[in-house]
C-alpha cells in the first residue's frame, strides 16, 4: 500500500471516530436539553444538571451527601423539588398519604425496584421487595411476630441483653474504686442491638456485647447500606447495570456474598430447632405451617433483612439521640431528673415500666426528627396513568420520595428546626410544628413493623443508661450536627465517645 493510501484510511478512521463522537455529545446535550425545558416535569423546580440528567444524583449517593444536597434544593426551591430528570422529592407532610397511604380510589404508588432489584430470577421477593402480592403474603406471615402480645413475650430476652450490656457499661466495679470511664456508646449500641435482633431472628446471640467485639456479621452488616445505596445507584443505568456492577468494589461485593451465606446457614439453623421460644421466627413459622407456606430461600431472606432493619436503624437513633443530650445539657438534665423520680431502682427499669414517661418519648421523637434515621425516603413509583401528590398532578413512571433528613428540617415544617428541642412533643402548636409531616416509621401498608418494638428498646435502654450513670463528652470539643455525617440511606456514624460516672444507682 502506498503512504497516501494508508494516510486516508486513517484520515477516515479519525473522521469517522470524530463524527460518533460529535453524535454522541449532541445526542447527550439534546437529551439534558429536551429533560430540562420539555419533559413533563418541566415545571417543577430544581437545580438545572439535576434536572437534566440522572448523574448528579448518583453521584451524590455515591459521596453519602444526597441528604445535604437535598436540603439545600428543598431550603432553594420549597417543599417539591425534581432532584432527577423523572423523580420528584417532597418536603410537604401531606405527601405522606398520597405517595405511601392508601387513598381511595386510588391505585397504590408500589416501590421502586431500582432500590429492590432481585440480583437473579431465583433469587426470592423479600418483606423489603417491590413485589406488592409477595409483600403482602410476608408481611402477613410476620405480623403476629411483631404483635403487643409477642413483644411483652419477647421483653425478657431484650432485657436480659440489657443487663449484659449494663454490667460491661459498669465493669470493672471493684467495691468503691468505680469512678469514670470513657466508651464509644456509638459501637455498644450497636452491638446490643444487633445481638437482640440476631436471638429474636437466628435463635442466638452474635454475642458482640458478651465479647466486647463485633462478629463477623455484624462488622458485614454495617456495610449493607453502603452496598444497597450503591447497587441502586448502578440500577438507574438499566441495561448496563450488570456491566456497572463491576464499578462496585469486589471486597464490597464479596462481603455481601459472604453475608448471604452466613445469614442462609444461621436461618436454617433456627428453623430446624424444636422450640417454642419468644422471637420472630415461632409464630410466623405457625402461619406458615398452619396457613401459607413460606419457602427455604424466602425465610432466609426475610431473616437477614429483619435482623438488619431492626438493629442498625435502632442503634443509629439510640447514638444520635443520646449524642443531642450529651449536646444539650439543659434536656439531659430534665429528662435524667424525670427517670430518676419515676425509679427507685435501676431493676424497675423495664420495657413494660417505661411506656409513659412524657419527656423520655418527646426526647426520643425529637431525636428521629432532627436526626432521621432512614435519612432518604426510598422512592415509590406514580402508577400508569399518573396521579396527584400534594395536589398537583404528577406524570406515570414518575419516582417520587418524602425525604426526611431534608424535610424535618425545613422552617415550613418545624419551629427552630436545626434545633434539639423535645419540648414541641410535649403541647405540638399545630401554627410552628406540624406533625403530620413527622412519620419516621412511614405510613401505609410498608410501615415500619418493628415501630412499637423500636421505641420499647429505646425507651428502656436509655432510661436504665440515664438512671444509672451521669453521662458527659468525653471531649468538650467533639459537638458538631449529626448531619455532618455521610450517608447511605442509614447513617455512617462516628463514635460517640462520652465519660460515664457514678449517678444515682452505682
Ligand atoms: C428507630 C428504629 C426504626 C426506624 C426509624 C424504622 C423505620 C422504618 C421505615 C421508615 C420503614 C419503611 C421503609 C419503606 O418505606 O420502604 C421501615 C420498614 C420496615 N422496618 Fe423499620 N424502623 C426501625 C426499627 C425496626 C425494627 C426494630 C424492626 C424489626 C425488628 C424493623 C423492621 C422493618 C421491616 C421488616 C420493614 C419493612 C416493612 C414492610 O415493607 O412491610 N424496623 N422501617
Amino acid at each position: 500500500m502506498s503512504t497516501s493510501i494508508v494516510e486516508r484510511v486513517l484520515l477516515r478512521g479519525v473522521y469517522a471516530s470524530a463524527t460518533i463522537g460529535a453524535a454522541c455529545l449532541a445526542t447527550f446535550v439534546l437529551y439534558g436539553f429536551y429533560n430540562a425545558f420539555f419533559h413533563p416535569l418541566r415545571r417543577y423546580p430544581g437545580p438545572l444538571m439535576w434536572r437534566a440528567f440522572r448523574f448528579p444524583y448518583v453521584i451524590a449517593i455515591h459521596r453519602g451527601e444526597i441528604h445535604r444536597q437535598l436540603k439545600q434544593f428543598h431550603d432553594k426551591y420549597g417543599p417539591v423539588v425534581r432532584i432527577a430528570p423523572n423523580e420528584l422529592s417532597y418536603a410537604d407532610g401531606a405527601a405522606w398519604k398520597d405517595i405511601y397511604g392508601n387513598r381511595p380510589g386510588h391505585q397504590p404508588f408500589p416501590r421502586n425496584p431500582t432500590w429492590f432489584k432481585n440480583r437473579s430470577p431465583d433469587d426470592p421477593h423479600s418483606i423489603m421487595g417491590f413485589d406488592e402480592d409477595v409483600h403482602a403474603r410476608t408481611r402477613r406471615a410476620f405480623a403476629n411476630s411483631f404483635s403487643e402480645k409477642s413483644l411483652r413475650d419477647q421483653a425478657p430476652v431484650i432485657e436480659g441483653y440489657l443487663d449484659m450490656f449494663m454490667n460491661q457499661m459498669k465493669a470493672p466495679r471493684v467495691g468503691r474504686q468505680w469512678r469514670q470511664k470513657i466508651v464509644d456508646l456509638n459501637t455498644w449500641f450497636n452491638f446490643l442491638t444487633f445481638d437482640i435482633s440476631g436471638d429474636l431472628s437466628f435463635g442466638e446471640s452474635f454475642d458482640c456485647v458478651k465479647s466486647g467485639k463485633a462478629h463477623p456479621w455484624v462488622e458485614i452488616a454495617q456495610d449493607f447500606g453502603k452496598g444497597l445505596s450503591l447497587i441502586a445507584s448502578v440500577n438507574q443505568y438499566p441495561p448496563f447495570d450488570k456491566l456497572l456492577r463491576y464499578v462496585i468494589p469486589k471486597n464490597i461485593r464479596q462481603r455481601q456474598a459472604d453475608h448471604r451465606k452466613m445469614s442462609a446457614a444461621k436461618a436454617k439453623k433456627r428453623l430446624a430447632m424444636d422450640t417454642e421460644r419468644p422471637d420472630f421466627v415461632t409464630p410466623t413459622k405457625k402461619y406458615s405451617e398452619q396457613k401459607v407456606p413460606m419457602s427455604g430461600p424466602e425465610w432466609e431472606i426475610n431473616m437477614m433483612i429483619i435482623v438488619f432493619a431492626g438493629s442498625e436503624t435502632t442503634a443509629s437513633s439510640l447514638t444520635a439521640i443520646t449524642r443531642e443530650l450529651v449536646q444539650n445539657r439543659g434536656v439531659l438534665h430534665r429528662l435524667t431528673q424525670e427517670i430518676r423520680s419515676s425509679f427507685e431502682k435501676e431493676s424497675e427499669i423495664t420495657i413494660a415500666s417505661t411506656g409513659n414517661l412524657s419527656y423520655l418519648n418527646a426526647v426520643i421523637n425529637e431525636g428521629l426528627r432532627l436526626d432521621a434515621p432512614v435519612v432518604i425516603g426510598v422512592p415509590r413509583i406514580v402508577p400508569e396513568g399518573g396521579d396527584t401528590v400534594c395536589g398537583q398532578w404528577v406524570a406515570g413512571g414518575t419516582y417520587v420520595a418524602y425525604n426526611q433528613f431534608a424535610a424535618n428540617r425545613q422552617p415550613h415544617n418545624f419551629r427552630h428546626p436545626n434545633s434539639f428541642i423535645p419540648e414541641r412533643f410535649l403541647n405540638p402548636d399545630p401554627k410552628t410544628d406540624n406533625m403530620d409531616s413527622f412519620q419516621p416509621f412511614s405510613i401505609g401498608r410498608h410501615s415500619c413493623i418493628g415501630m412499637k418494638l423500636a421505641y420499647a428498646m429505646m425507651r428502656v435502654i436509655l432510661a436504665r443508661l440515664l438512671f444509672t450513670f451521669d453521662i458527659g463528652l468525653a471531649d468538650e470539643k467533639d459537638r458538631w450536627d449529626w448531619g455532618e455525617q455521610k450517608t447511605y440511606i442509614l447513617w455512617d456514624k462516628r463514635p460517640l465517645r462520652v465519660i460515664l460516672r457514678r449517678g444515682a444507682a452505682l
